[in-house]
């Protein structure tokens, strides 16, 4: 289906055809622009970026690339073409056909489900907006750029969804998406990993590698929705993502490539020597955001994941390819409990374990990236093994986050915590020295000493294509 573009709002919803929710975002647009303006990339405004837009949805050749202005990007609407006869992939009403609209008794637990996706598309930009002004080349500044733009056009495709299906709810909750600030104190993002401050090129790469790997598996749960509108439109979602993850995973090989190379080259075999970063800081920054990224999922046991899934609201991973029980009324599974100082299986429905599961895919997919890297250093001639640590360390949230534990996934007293933390999370001088190295590199071929270049350009250019057109 080919995108219309002659609209202010390009899309492929036909649009033009509903006059009410055609006036509804365009009196929401204004305020997004400000949006941008006000918390979007510092800087680089007047510049021309290479970025890709998408043309239509259809699976390959969905993008042109070209040179445009940030604030002038054509953000819009696109959903993935229409599934014959699809059918509720999951929960008690399995099997029967796909809502086109919002079942009046789901109403509100849907909305909160998108909301709560909703909330993090803006949240990363605004996490992400001074990385531009340390960007170790032009290649890595446009990647970061097309990041941005895309987060903000998955804010479009969820406000989209809030307009056009929850009515004047729906509206004050789309207005409310740009007034929640990432990190701010009165009002905050509503998930804590997109508080977090991302200031520095590794925090970038690992929060498109394991952040956005977090929003694959979310947009994957929600691709499984009965409601059919909110499966197209994650669906389409999903082959932008596909491009974030790819630039966190080759970022962190291009930076462990390069510690491995400056470790060879130096007397004491230290990066840091030689302006570079060693790789156990690699790995506590790994550490750090991995287990942040592991508290998205929820609560190990959750009512809320199970009314989700009985609703048919939200599926697992890949629900529909799911051999056999799509209903799981009377299904059970084990989870880990602390008692008594120990942990211990707790059995409970499988339905109150649906983040778990969600969880685990995900540490599934995680743990075949750091393969990657560890393959990368190998052929660089390291022995270092990048790890990810156990799925209980460093939480903050769910059954775990009482305790402590090591990155074994051990149970360890609060004082060998506080006696180890420097050594598994990045210390106070880690991330002043991280931050040292970052230094704006805005000349076309340059790249900072502490990262490799990537082995191709975007789109078949060069690496040392101007990727950034100064205006
Ligand atoms: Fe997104
Ligand atoms: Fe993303």
């Amino acid at each position: 289906m080919n995108i219309d573009y002659s609209s202010v709002i390009p899309n492929n919803v036909s649009l033009g055809n509903d006059r009410k929710l055609m006036r509804a975002l365009m009196s929401w647009r204004p305020r997004f622009l400000d949006w941008w303006d006000e918390i979007g990339p510092v800087g680089f405004d007047q510049d021309e970026i290479y970025l890709r837009t998408a043309v239509s949805t259809e699976p390959g050749g969905w993008s042109r690339f070209g040179h445009v202005r940030m604030s002038e990007y054509r953000w819009g609407i696109f959903l993935a073409d229409r599934v014959q006869d699809r059918r509720v992939p999951c929960g008690d009403d399995a099997g029967e056909t796909a809502w086109q609209e919002v079942p009046g008794d789901r109403r509100s637990a849907l909305q909160s489900l998108i909301v709560t996706q909703a909330d993090t598309e803006p949240a990363s930009v605004e996490q992400q907006r001074r990385l531009g002004q340390t960007a170790p080349s032009l290649y890595d500044a446009r990647n970061l750029f097309q990041v941005n733009v895309e987060e903000a056009r998955h804010l479009w495709a969820m406000v989209y969804l809030l307009h056009g299906y929850f009515g004047r709810d729906g509206r004050d909750q789309a207005d409310a998406l740009l007034e929640r600030r990432a990190g701010d104190e009165n009002r905050p993002r509503l998930l804590e990993a997109f508080n977090q401050p991302c200031e520095d090129w590794i925090s970038f790469f690992c929060f498109t590698c394991f952040t956005d790997r977090d929003g694959k598996f979310q947009l994957g749960a929600l691709a499984e929705s009965g409601f059919d509108p909110l499966s197209r439109s994650c669906r389409f979602m999903l082959t932008e993502e596909a491009h974030h993850l790819f630039i966190g995973e080759r970022g962190i090989e291009r930076i462990a490539r390069r510690s491995a190379q400056l470790a060879n080259i130096d007397p004491n075999g230290d990066p840091r020597g030689q302006g570079g970063i060693d790789l156990p800081t690699l790995q506590k920054y790994c550490n750090y955001w991995f287990a942040y990224c592991l508290d998205l999922f929820g609560s190990e046991e959750s009512s809320n994941s199970s009314r989700a899934f009985s609703m048919g609201l939200k599926g697992r991973w890949k629900e529909s390819q799911v051999e056999g029980d799509h209903v799981c009324a009377s299904a059970r599974t084990t989870i880990l409990e602390v008692k008594n100082g120990a942990l211990s299986e707790k059995t409970v429905p499988l339905r109150r374990a649906m983040n778990e599961l969600l969880r685990d895919e995900y540490i599934i997919d995680c743990q075949r990236v750091v393969e990657r890297w560890n393959s990368a250093l190998e052929a660089e001639g390291s022995d270092f093994e990048i790890r990810l640590p156990n799925k209980r360390f460093y939480r903050r949230q769910g059954l775990y986050s009482q305790h402590h534990f090591d990155p074994d996934g051990n149970l360890i007293s609060e004082e060998d915590w506080v006696q180890q933390e420097d050594n598994w999370l990045p210390s106070q001088s880690d991330r002043d020295y991280v931050l040292s190295l970052m230094k704006p590199n805005l000349t076309p071929g340059k790249m900072a000493q502490w990262i490799s270049p990537p082995r191709r350009g975007t789109n078949g250019k060069a690496v040392d294509f101007e990727y950034v057109r100064k205006a």
